[in-house]
């Protein structure tokens, strides 16, 4: 596995391929990588001939009161990782790779990008649209993979490579959970012991309301009493609950049997958690 450091590099291995006739797929991470990351690498290797990871903390998706300084950073152990899930190409640019002095353009989405997290996170996917667009273009692969577990994010990325007409697949892996059922983040690092045995409320209050809104219940005390159990399970605060159209985030129609999701955001203590489960409505 090669680990390098500039696009021009990058360009070349991936030119080398290309000449050879082998296809790529791309999965872009910000490192402190975990078992959700290893299964984006492992539906990657399904894809295609090779695989390129990239390793990027972006700071122009951190709000001013954000973590960025504070996100872990871990690019031994993540190279490991990668190299045991057998990814070939390794990206890990400095930030002034990503954005040299005098850096001017943004990609600005509506929208996907729109309430939920857009709504507390202002500026939020427009940075992860820039970063992505610039990775996209850096490699040019025919495959991206992106979890869902960022729903919201997948969507913005699939609608900013269309709109774009940039020329690479935009892909979606199911949700990685540990045994009790919390979504994998780097940021459950974040919390304490007693932080911890709560999480998986949040979890488990989407399912519980997902399951009863397709047997037929009523979207809107579904969704009080999954706030109600996300508060009751020790989380401080429900940023939001809501259930939207799975393709475009808009708000269904009514129910017509389309594929929907139900997505949350809460605070747990000091750190912001976030899941989705999809069903139908
Ligand atoms: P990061 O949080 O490192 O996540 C990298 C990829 O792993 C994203 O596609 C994310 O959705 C996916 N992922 C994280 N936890 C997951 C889980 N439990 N199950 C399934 N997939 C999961 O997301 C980012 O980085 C950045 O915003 C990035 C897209 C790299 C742009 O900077």
């Amino acid at each position: 596995m090669k680990v390098v450091r500039k696009v021009s590099e990058l360009r070349s291995v991936v030119q080398q391929w290309r000449a050879a006739s082998l296809n790529v797929a791309l999965v872009p991470t910000m490192g402190a990588l975990h078992a959700a990351h290893a299964a984006l690498v492992t539906d990657a290797r399904n894809r295609a001939d090779r695989v390129v990871a990239t390793i990027f903390v972006n700071p122009r998706q951190f709000g001013d009161d954000e973590d960025l300084a504070e996100y872990p950073r871990t690019e031994e152990a993540d190279l490991r990782q990668l190299r045991a899930g057998g990814v070939d190409l390794v990206f890990a640019p400095p930030v002034d790779e990503m954005y040299p002095e005098r850096f001017a353009t943004s990609v600005i989405l509506t929208g996907p990008a729109e309430g939920l997290c857009g709504a507390a996170r202002p500026g939020h996917f427009d940075g992860v649209a820039t970063v992505v667009a610039k990775l996209l273009l850096q490699c040019l692969p025919d495959v991206a993979v992106f979890g869902e577990k960022d729903y919201q994010q997948l969507l913005v990325i699939r609608r900013m490579a269309q709109d774009l007409d940039i020329p690479v697949q935009i892909a979606g892996v199911p949700t990685v959970r540990e045994a009790d059922g919390l979504a994998c983040s780097s940021r459950n690092g974040y919390l304490n012991p007693s932080e911890r045995a709560s999480a998986p409320a949040l979890y488990q209050s989407l399912r519980s309301a997902a399951q009863q809104i397709s047997d037929g219940s009523d979207v809107l005390p579904a969704v009080s009493e999954a706030r109600a159990s996300i508060l009751d399970g020790g989380f401080q605060a429900v940023e939001y609950i809501e259930l939207r159209r799975a393709d475009t985030l808009d708000n269904p129609s009514g129910r017509d049997g389309t594929p929907a999701r139900l997505l949350a955001a809460a605070q747990l203590g000091t750190t912001r958690l976030i899941d989705n489960v999809g069903l139908t409505f």
